[in-house]
């Protein structure tokens, strides 16, 4: 942590969430809450919840939530030291200058050390490109159709005849050997010392997000292979998180991304105008990516080679995408390979075009297993039919949304829509009869949802606290923070009681005490869904059912350790019978 607890504490309470919030997204009052449509996933309804009182938000349909810190990391993209600043600037607080551990000086001064490496290296690239050196990779680029403004934009260059060189001008820059094989710019072998694979080779730098060359990719010049060489990964070389071109896509103006393979088609694309273009590091799309992107919007096409592995590769994206509630459409580049030779061969508005009529990706999907199957043959096009209703089945679970692409389908591919209606039916019939319907409900199973109930009940009864803290004392007789049975649970109990007894409950600060990975969940325990109520007989009830769940899934995990130590096993008989008792009475609240 960089700053001080208090001067946190300071900064929260100074930029009221609603406030905050509301100046990113709409939001209406509603009840005690502000709601309003969800930042963070594709929301049709207003699903997101901001409460003033508790300083918090949460969605309830992809289940985000936090403080007003952890909104505007995730909003933003940024860290949590940066999420401070962002927020102290709007109040008009003064930071000191940061104050770091030893050890996080260390770290952040060897990840500082790796990008002037990297930055060092890139200027050397960049400038041996526009020397007599680089008169190879220059004509490679201009053959290729880059104008010097694009070469500078991306800030291209060109690795020198061999390995050493690179080597010897950051040493020359006072870098240490280490800090050069730290960076992946070169390694040491016995056959050539310390040396770079970058060599004779056209280089491609990779930003982050914040113009920062975190590695680079190199591509021969000719057709020998591996084609592209790239950086391995380094502390500072994410390729799950970082994307080529979205340094500029972040700002551009399109309101969509275009996902494409390749360095190349990203460079030719963002030439051709279309700055939204990204591409993956020299691996797959992955989830990291796509969560990233859908922060910003959820219209993402998909500009993916034509050939096989691009279909194939573009069909895993697709679901990718899915999970981070994107639905990518499929920019149709045939008979182009990819992006950059489309708009070699037929310019720019034709790609607009391609764009504009890009194919959602459950008509791509049908139409990769429509060639995937000779249609002449009858056998093959009846199996192209039961594909066709599989996959209606498997991917539209509401009916009214199935029914719509049956028929569009169906018309595209002429198929009497009635038969294909039927095939859906039986398959569904047939749904009910497949061993994953029916699996057996083994104890584990039954284990896993006795737990998930008691967590969920101690979660109901934080919120409720931090609704209603006046209840603690009347409740303390029977719920101790010990039968909070999960460790980030009890962590949290032990935090809210004591709060509350001290008479200053903070929900929002209790997240900040927690990692970043698991605030999220933190959050949420702030904000379960209550059960409805209408009297406040039905209110009383509905709590004591919730301090008996909580008892109850308590003195299950105590009769689970009984039984192996049989010195519990007398206080295991004691707390069954209070158990009993309590269920038999209820909770008595005054
Ligand atoms: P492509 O072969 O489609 O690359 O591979 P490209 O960018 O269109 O290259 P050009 O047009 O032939 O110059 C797509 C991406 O896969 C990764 C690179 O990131 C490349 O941009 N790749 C490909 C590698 O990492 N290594 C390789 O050997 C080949
Ligand atoms: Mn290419």
């Amino acid at each position: 942590m960089y700053y001080s607890d208090d001067l946190i504490a300071n900064v929260r309470s100074s930029s009221d969430i609603v406030d905050v919030i509301g100046s990113y997204i709409s939001l209406t009052k509603k009840g005690a809450n502000y709601v309003g449509v969800c930042p963070f996933h594709n929301d049709h309804t207003p699903s997101f919840s901001v409460s003033r009182s508790k300083q918090i938000y949460k969605c309830f349909a992809c289940g985000e939530a936090g403080n007003v810190i952890t909104f505007i990391m995730k909003y933003e993209n940024i860290t949590f030291v940066e999420a401070v600043k962002v927020l102290a600037d709007r109040a008009g607080i003064k930071l000191p200058e940061v104050e770091l551990s030893d050890a996080e000086k260390r770290k952040a001064n060897k990840k500082l050390r790796l990008l002037e490496v990297n930055k060092e290296a890139a200027t050397y690239f960049y400038r041996c490109l526009r020397s007599p050196h680089g008169e190879k990779g220059m004509k490679y680029f201009r053959d290729r159709g880059l104008s010097d403004e694009t070469m500078q934009k991306f800030g291209l260059g060109f690795a020198g005849v061999n390995g050493h060189e690179v080597v010897d001008f950051l040493r020359s820059k006072g870098f240490s050997d280490e800090e050069i094989k730290d960076s992946g710019i070169a390694s040491v072998s016995e056959k050539n010392g310390m040396s770079s694979p970058f060599w004779n080779r056209v280089m491609y730098p990779i930003m982050d997000a914040n113009h920062r060359v975190i590695g680079f990719g190199g591509r021969v010049l000719g057709d020998a292979k591996p084609k592209y060489l790239n950086s391995p990964e380094t502390e500072i070389f994410d390729k799950r998180r970082n994307l080529y071109g979205f340094v500029f896509a972040r700002s551009s103006r399109a309101g969509n991304f275009i996902l494409c393979e390749g360095y190349m088609d990203v460079i030719a694309m963002h030439q051709a105008g279309f700055s939204q273009a990204v591409a993956s590091l020299g691996t797959a799309f992955t989830q990291e990516q796509a969560n990233l992107l859908s922060r910003y919007t959820k219209k993402v096409y998909l500009a993916y080679d034509s050939d096989g592995p691009g279909v194939k590769a573009a069909l895993r994206a697709i679901e990718i995408l899915k999970s981070a509630d994107i639905s990518g459409r499929v920019i149709d580049m045939r008979p182009a390979k990819d992006p950059d030779e489309f708009i070699k061969a037929y310019g720019t508005e034709a790609f607009q075009k391609r764009i504009d009529e890009a194919e959602n990706s459950f008509y791509f999907l049908i139409r990769t297993i429509h060639d995937g199957y000779d249609q002449s043959d009858p056998e093959q096009r009846t199996s192209f039919y039961k594909d066709i209703a599989r996959k209606l089945c498997e991917e539209f679970k509401e009916p009214l949304e199935r029914e719509n692409y049956l028929i569009a389908i169906c018309e595209r591919y002429g198929i009497n829509a009635d038969n294909m209606r039927n095939m859906v039916t039986d398959l569904a019939a047939e749904g009910a009869g497949l061993p994953i319907y029916q699996k057996p409900k083994t104890t584990v199973q039954n284990k896993g949802k006795e737990e998930d109930s008691g967590k969920l009940a101690q979660s109901m009864l934080l919120t409720w606290l931090t609704d209603e803290p006046e209840l603690l004392p009347k409740i303390q007789k029977y719920v101790t923070t010990a039968d909070f049975t999960d460790d980030m649970y009890r962590k949290v109990a032990e935090r809210v009681f004591t709060d509350i007894e001290e008479g200053k409950l903070d929900p929002a600060a209790v997240i900040d005490l927690f990692e970043e990975e698991e605030q999220q969940q933190v959050a949420g325990l702030f904000q379960a869904k209550l059960p409805d109520t209408n009297t406040p007989e039905e209110r009383k009830r509905a709590f004591s059912d919730i301090i008996i769940k909580v008892k109850e899934n308590s003195y299950n995990h105590f009769a689970e350790t009984a039984l192996t130590d049989m010195s519990k096993l007398t206080e295991s008989i004691r707390l069954k019978k209070e158990l009993e008792q309590l269920k038999r009475t209820g909770v008595s609240l005054s």
